[in-house]
């Protein structure tokens, strides 16, 4: 007991001191980064985390402290990001993780996160981007994490292989792009990141075409999830069929589906046999139809000509059953006509 409450004392003393080197270091940071809070905005741990929550008038460029590591702005209308919009004189802010989902955003400038080259999270996801400058993620030397799921309109699509391919985004290792409605995959080459996973499930990807496939195979540290597309499992989705099969590299492979055709819808793709998916076979079939098809008419063409050169003997031939048949007619049509003479009848009685 005695012992206990010596021990408590002696721990008591011990956090009493943590406590008052903490307050000195606290007191010491705030002198250097006392920043005020941007106005309607919360903020904590002395603006390392600024949050902006469902404010529908925001000015950007914003004002945040040099010092913020995580800023969040959710539920603005925001429509436009300009160009240096988070470092107003491209002063190099230590931010860490910008969150901007449910903005609203349709337009992102060159330029837009200039100053923010030691961010490692940015979410742009659920927003409804319909222009993406091809110099949209200049700067992000460090980022890690890019989040467009649920973000892209069908011409932000179009435009975002460009803005990957500038090479600011050379440390990138996960993009994620899932609910885009997207029919292909929008990167146009995997040189200028370091991606090792890559998310385009729920899409409205049919195919992953050869040269996506060889792209894929030479970076093979790229996990891919591809769950929840409509697979249209033909023959152009052979190599693909044989990638999937062969390599661990889809993290989701056993999730994949077909869609396409009809009597696969449902099925898994990589429980296709491999005829389903045999281009040769395929092939195959259809040159055979159409021999098939050349044979049939060729027998056509042959029998029209006997018919045709024949037509002399054929017509005689007619004739000859015509006359044979007139013959038989008029041999009926005597006998009739005596068999029915009522005078016959009546002598004969
Ligand atoms: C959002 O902003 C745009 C233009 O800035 C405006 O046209 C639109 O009406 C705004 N929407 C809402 C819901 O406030
Ligand atoms: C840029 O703005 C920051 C504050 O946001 C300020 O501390 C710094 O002096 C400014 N730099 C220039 C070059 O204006
Ligand atoms: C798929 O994406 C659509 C469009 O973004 C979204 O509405 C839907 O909830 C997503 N479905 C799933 C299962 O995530
Ligand atoms: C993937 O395929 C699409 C469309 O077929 C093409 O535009 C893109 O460049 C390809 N990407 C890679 C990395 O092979
Ligand atoms: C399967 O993968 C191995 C090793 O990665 C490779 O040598 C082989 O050619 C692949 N086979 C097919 C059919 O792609």
């Amino acid at each position: 007991m005695e012992r206990k409450r010596a021990w408590t004392g002696i721990y008591a003393i011990d956090s009493f001191r943590a406590y008052r080197n903490a307050a000195v270091l606290y007191l010491l940071i705030c002198s250097v980064r006392a920043e005020p809070c941007p106005y309607p905005c919360t903020c904590t741990d002395d603006s390392a985390t600024v949050t902006c929550l469902d404010l529908q008038e925001i000015a950007l460029p914003l004002n945040v402290s040099r010092w913020t590591s995580t800023l969040t702005l959710r539920g603005a209308n925001i429509s436009i990001i300009p160009g240096s919009a988070f470092s107003a004189n491209g002063t190099a802010l230590e931010l860490k993780t910008l969150r901007l989902s449910w903005n609203n955003i349709s337009e992102i400038e060159a330029h837009a996160f200039l100053g923010l080259s030691r961010l490692l999270v940015l979410d742009l996801s659920h927003n409804r981007l319909t222009s993406l400058s091809e110099m949209a993620f200049y700067g992000l030397d460090e980022l890690r994490v890019l989040y467009l799921n649920s973000t892209l309109s069908p011409q932000g699509a179009r435009e975002l292989p460009k803005a990957l391919s500038t090479g600011s985004l050379r440390n990138l290792q996960r993009l994620e792009l899932s609910g885009n409605r997207l029919k292909a995959m929008p990167i146009a080459s995997f040189d200028n990141m370091n991606l090792n996973m890559l998310i385009l499930t729920n899409n409205s990807i049919e195919t992953i075409g050869k040269t996506n496939v060889s792209s894929l195979n030479e970076f093979k540290k790229i996990s891919v999830y591809l769950s929840l597309n409509p697979f249209k499992c033909n023959c152009e989705l052979e190599s693909f069929y044989y990638w999937l099969k062969n390599d661990s590299q889809c993290a989701d492979s056993a999730r994949l589906l077909c869609k396409l055709p009809e009597a696969k819808s449902g099925l898994h793709v990589e429980k296709l046999r491999r005829e389903d998916v045999d281009c040769i076979n395929a092939e195959l079939e259809a040159v055979s139809y159409v021999f098939l098809g050349i044979v049939l008419a060729l027998i056509g063409v042959v029998f029209l000509m006997v018919l045709y050169l024949n037509r002399g003997g054929i017509k005689r031939w007619l004739n000859n059953i015509r006359e044979a048949c007139r013959d038989q007619m008029e041999v009926y049509h005597y006998r009739y006509e005596q068999d029915s003479d009522p005078r016959l009848a009546n002598v004969a009685v």
